[in-house]
């Protein structure tokens, strides 16, 4: 693939590849050197349009560890402010001879668009709703690290379904790998095309952990919502908030993950999060070798 702008794109061994690339650099960055030399000669501009702490710094710190050079880009204090459009605004940073692009953008398909407008190779970090690709293959790839494998493995996807793009881009890639995947939350934050990408779903969030092995729990997007779809916070915490009483009246030890920001006390306790049944700092920390295999294999397609 010549950019990464989903999980849709990739097939299993585009994964497979990925992962075995990322088990190389996780090793390099435990080690008291944590830089290899790669990508001296490539230059990486990370544009964000909407706010990130996670994925903005890991990425930085994915090129940095590749010694590639670095821009920044925040939107919010840029010259789009002053209504620069969003190809002017890539196309002259990309004068500055720039040859990858990350981009978060609040809208779907921002980085499809921006890959048939612009010459460098683009990596969504986020697009709306809609994929979050490098948060799906570190999501599989701390399962298949906790657990041994993805295949076989059965992962509930649990809260508001309908504004995550953690939510497709990890449906695709557990797919992809063989897992079985079902959704829970309330029906009016679960979208009615989700049956058809073969994915189950569940209302009851008790049955839905008692099935699972993995459950990842995603942030309640307040900032997307509309009322409509929300009736309250205090009533959402208590048919689908997972909390210690909940997970310890399971016959097993299911395996707890968030793809953060995390709103403690509302679709998680902190006495949950903070866990050993939870990996959530272990995807954080996998994030850096998967964002640093990502921007790897990529740089491997560019003519130096
Ligand atoms: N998981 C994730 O995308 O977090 P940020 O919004 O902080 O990047």
């Amino acid at each position: 693939v010549e950019h990464l702008l989903g999980i849709k794109y990739l097939n299993k061994n585009d994964i497979d590849l990925i992962f075995k690339t990322a088990d190389g650099f996780k090793e390099v960055i435990n080690r008291p050197i944590k830089k290899v030399p790669s990508l001296r000669d490539i230059t990486i501009a990370n544009l964000f349009f909407e706010n990130s702490t996670r994925t903005k710094l890991s990425f930085e710190l994915a090129e940095k560890r590749l010694s590639a050079d670095v821009i920044n880009f925040s939107a919010s204090q840029s010259s789009v402010k002053k209504g620069e459009t969003l190809i002017d605004t890539v196309n002259n940073i990309l004068s500055m001879k720039v040859d990858i692009v990350v981009m978060r953008h609040g809208n779907v398909g921002a980085g499809v668009f921006l890959s048939k407008h612009v010459n460098a190779k683009i990596i969504n970090a986020g697009d709306g709703t809609h994929e979050h690709p490098t948060q799906a293959l570190l999501d599989s790839y701390s399962i298949r690290e906790k657990l041994g494998s993805v295949k076989g493995k059965k992962v509930v996807i649990v809260g508001d379904i309908l504004h995550s793009r953690v939510a497709l881009s990890n449906i695709f890639a557990l797919q992809l790998q063989g897992a079985e995947v079902k959704v829970c939350g309330p029906t009016t934050l679960i979208p009615k095309y989700i049956s058809s990408l073969g994915v189950t779903v569940e209302t009851n969030l008790k049955k839905a952990l008692e099935w699972c092995d993995v459950a990842n729990v995603l942030r309640v997007q307040h900032e997307r919502m509309d009322i409509k779809y929300f009736p309250s916070t205090r009533e959402y915490t208590q048919l689908f908030g997972i909390n210690k009483e909940i997970l310890d009246n399971l016959d097993k030890k299911i395996v707890i993950m968030h793809p953060g920001p995390i709103n403690r006390g509302v679709e998680i306790t902190s006495d949950v999060a903070d866990s050993n049944q939870s990996i959530i700092l272990n995807q954080v920390e996998n994030g850096v070798a998967i964002r640093m295999a990502v921007i790897y294999l990529l740089a491997q397609q560019i003519k130096r």
